[in-house]
């Protein structure tokens, strides 16, 4: 199946600056991809560039198939954008805007009655549904926009800091619509955020972006298997380890390091393969053997490590 957005060596620049380099990623069709990265990292302008609402300074890239560069408009119908300061008409009732949009997206007039009155109850706006969008909260707002966004149905969806001043309740209610709308409805959803325990939960892929350039690329698994050398364990010995055991991970070819704390030990090994013989071997040495816990590495232990990473290569 041919990915749903693929860019090769896309870069966009404004004057001197850089905004997005030789930017080289692939979006599998159905899956969610996080782009992760500082303020002015270049995210919102890969977003403009992938809709065809900025042309490219350097490079190529396709969504659905179709050139960013000649064919924005049909990717436009194919895709349903949340920008980062959405515009909505503060004149017109929530429901009104939704009708107008609608309209503007393609919605058949048969169809769109209903398409609205459903969106305004999946976004718990139906309350407010008559009401201006002037009167709104900035989370009202948000939601609408998404909801906006959403209208027409697009199989593509580029989401720019969706939950950003929401509530804690509405940004789980649009967390769980995305997470839905790709799972269950197959949809590609391209997701800017800087919420790295949302990106966590939602994303298949994610890439980190960080001044114009992609500095990792992949789902988290890959990237954590990539920056770190060990695969950190712990196993719970409810008591402090015998001799024997301690004589065993001294001398342990796979084993890198470990600790005690609290009758658990921390291990370092050197691969997730490495766990089952290393406890295997300290079962064979008379250790009981309670529980067995790999550390996973979090999005934001992973952020954090690829900016780290960044910092020592600019140094040297
Ligand atoms: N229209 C423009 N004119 C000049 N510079 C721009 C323009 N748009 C973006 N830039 C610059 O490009 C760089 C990347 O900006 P961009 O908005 O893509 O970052 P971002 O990753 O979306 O950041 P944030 O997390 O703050 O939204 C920044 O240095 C920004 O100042
Ligand atoms: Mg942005």
């Amino acid at each position: 199946m041919e990915p749903m957005i693929v860019t090769e060596n896309l870069g966009r620049s404004f004057g001197d600056i850089e905004a997005v380099q030789r930017l080289n990623i692939e979006v599998p069709q159905g899956q969610v991809f996080g782009f992760l990265g500082p303020n002015g990292a270049g995210k919102t302008t890969t977003v403009r560039l992938l809709n065809g609402v900025l042309t490219p300074s350097a490079g190529k890239a396709w969504v659905a198939g179709r050139d960013i560069a000649t064919e924005g408009p049909t990717i436009r119908r194919l895709s349903g954008v949340l920008t980062e300061t959405p515009s909505l008409y503060d004149a017109l009732t929530a429901r009104e805007n939704l009708f107008f949009f609608g309209d503007l997206y393609g919605v058949s007039e048969a169809e769109l009655p209903q398409r609205v009155e459903q969106t305004l109850q999946e976004f718990e706006l139906e309350a407010r549904g008559d009401d201006r969008v002037a009167t709104f909260s900035k989370g009202m707002r948000q939601r609408l926009a998404i909801a906006r966004a959403l209208l027409h149905h697009p199989p593509l969806l580029f989401l720019d800091e969706p939950t950003s001043g929401l509530d804690p309740a509405a940004a789980r209610l649009v967390t769980g619509m995305i997470a839905r709308l790709s799972r269950q409805e197959g949809r590609t959803v391209f997701l800017c955020t800087h919420n790295l325990i949302e990106a966590q939960r939602l994303c298949d892929r994610v890439g980190v972006i960080d001044r114009g350039a992609l500095r990792a690329l992949g789902t988290p698994q890959e990237l954590a298997r990539q920056l770190w050398q060990s695969v950190s364990v712990s196993i719970d010995l409810r008591g402090a380890p015998p001799a024997s055991v301690v004589a065993l991970l001294d001398g342990h070819p796979l084993v890198h390091d470990h600790t005690e704390e609290n009758g658990v030990i921390q291990l370092e090994v050197e691969s997730e393969e490495a766990i089952p013989t290393v406890v295997a071997d300290l079962a064979a040495t008379g250790a009981r053997i309670y529980a067995v816990t790999p550390k996973e590495h979090t999005l934001e232990d992973i952020y954090f490590r690829v900016q780290a990473g960044d910092a020592e290569g600019m140094e040297s």
